[in-house]
């Protein structure tokens, strides 16, 4: 690196073909080429949204904010997330209509803001997307370990959660389990791992609706005053925890290679699945802090232990299942877009090639879904839930605020640019999108900082030493003009 900065007069800041802010959009694939299959069209393309919007966020985190933050309020709570997570969403979705290239944000980052930055969005990324898998396959472990006990099966206290979660325990043994196995079911292809997939989002959209039709019923209206306990506060600070349930369509941004008309495609999917998991975490909100009062509610199986309470412990029961089986397609949808984000990486030679390329019969980055579904494992069976989850908010706020940027910057450079969906507002939403994630980010506790900033120094240190120079070897000519983006690849 340092003989090509003297060649080039110091232009390694620059945006020239030696400079690491050059902004670089990947080669369609070339005929012959191996590539992933086109198999999703729009109802699975907003499933796989769905899938990995509604999880652990409503069925384990609403309950626990109801209770001590925000009470009844926490519908507020959602109401503010998701305002938040739509202006990032309607930046995604411009983005996801300009750029439908596997590789979420990294690929949006490095065509518009160079490829030293869609790097460092790529390999923040990669953590955030693991620990999402780690995060949820806890909180899983967690129903699964309840429903086992229910039906009278007592697993040994080593194996039931991470060292210093409980007397005794070792390992989170089933959560280790279930990143595993998700990751085999990926590798089994993405049309048969996508159809489970629907059919899982088709079971978890059930247990809801369920919940809000059956629930609605026995809803005390008494239960809902007072209104927010904790005042109007504990609705704004409740926001900053339950974000976590309002993202997801991230990850879907990540299939674009996989989908059918990619370009119109991925931005309506993103805003159907997000408006419809909207609609659904309204419902069953009330139902929740209705059914019984804030303080009352479990903030470990809230929903299930709600019906108990009014005498229906069979649809309870029926919940808990439906939980178990709905948050596993938010590990599915991640561990597929970190899979197909290190694919990215690894075809525009960030990465060794070795970890992106495609199993012969498959298609699928069988290597590094492996690799993901392991280290993931690992993170879920050693470390605290909380833990986990920090990793995972400080991951999603970051790449939200360079994509946000990166949208009003796009706007302003290249006007002209077909979009497929154009983000409305401009440049209020997407500005308001960086606001609200620096402030959500700012609740952080400083050990997630510290880790976070570690990892991006190791990523740099990657970046220096590898990927600079082989990246321009796999991907030479220096600078793509923006204009290329019009080249469709569908
Ligand atoms: N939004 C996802 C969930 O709530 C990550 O589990």
């Amino acid at each position: 690196m340092r003989e090509e900065t003297a060649a080039t007069g110091g232009l390694l800041f620059g945006t020239g073909p030696n400079g690491i802010f050059r902004r670089t959009v990947p080669k369609p694939e070339e005929h012959g080429e191996r590539r992933m299959l086109r198999v999703l069209g729009l109802p699975q393309l907003t499933m796989i949204g769905v899938g990995a919007i509604i999880g652990a966020g409503i069925f384990s985190l609403a309950g626990a904010v109801a209770r001590d933050v925000a009470g009844p309020a926490v519908l507020v709570s959602f109401l503010i997330a998701g305002a938040a997570s739509l202006c990032a969403a309607f930046a995604y979705a411009e983005f996801a209509g300009m750029v439908p290239r596997a590789g979420s944000s990294y690929t949006y980052a490095a065509a518009v803001l160079g490829e030293v930055v869609g790097w460092v969005i790529g390999w923040d990324l990669l953590l955030e997307y693991t620990a999402i898998v780690a995060t949820v396959s806890i909180g899983m472990s967690g129903y699964a370990g309840f429903l086992l006990e229910s039906v009278g099966i007592h697993l040994p206290v080593w194996m039931l959660g991470a060292p210093g979660t409980g007397e005794g325990h070792r390992v989170d043994l089933i959560a280790m389990l279930i990143c595993l196995g998700v990751a085999w079911l990926l590798n089994r292809g993405t049309k048969t791992s996508a159809r489970v997939d629907v059919v899982l989002t088709v079971v978890k959209i059930a247990v809801v609706l369920l919940v809000v039709v059956v629930g609605l019923s026995k809803v005390d209206p008494g239960n809902l005053t007072p209104f927010a306990p904790f005042g109007w506060g504990g609705a704004v600070t409740g926001a900053a925890t339950v974000f976590f349930a309002v993202f997801g369509y991230d990850a879907l941004s990540t299939a674009a290679e996989e989908s059918v008309e990619a370009r119109k495609l991925l931005p309506k999917a993103m805003m159907l699945s997000l408006a419809i998991s909207m609609v659904l975490y309204v419902g069953a909100c009330i139902v929740l802090t209705g059914m019984v009062r804030y303080d009352q509610v479990d903030p470990s199986s809230g929903f299930s232990s709600a019906f108990a309470t009014v005498g229906m412990s069979g649809v309870g029961v029926v919940i808990a299942v439906g939980a178990v089986l709905g948050i596993v397609t938010v590990s599915f949808s991640f561990m597929m877009g970190a899979s197909r984000l290190w694919y990215a990486l690894s075809r525009d030679g960030l990465m060794p090639k070795w970890f992106g390329e495609l199993h012969p019969v498959r298609r699928v980055p069988h290597r590094a879904t492996w690799i993901l579904g392991i280290v993931s494992a690992a993170l879920a069976g050693l470390l605290p839930v909380q833990e986990a989850a920090e990793l995972t908010n400080i991951g999603v706020l970051f790449a939200f605020v360079l994509v946000c940027s990166a949208v009003v910057v796009l706007r302003y450079r290249k006007p002209d640019l077909p979009r497929g969906f154009r983000c409305p507002g401009m440049p209020v939403v997407p500005v308001l999108g960086v606001l609200f994630s620096a402030w959500l980010m700012s609740f952080l506790a400083a050990g997630t900082w510290l880790r976070f900033a570690g990892w991006l120094v190791v990523g740099l240190l990657v970046y220096a030493l590898y990927s600079y120079r082989n990246t321009r070897r796999v991907m030479p000519g220096g600078s793509v003009d923006l204009a290329s983006l019009d080249d469709p690849v569908r």
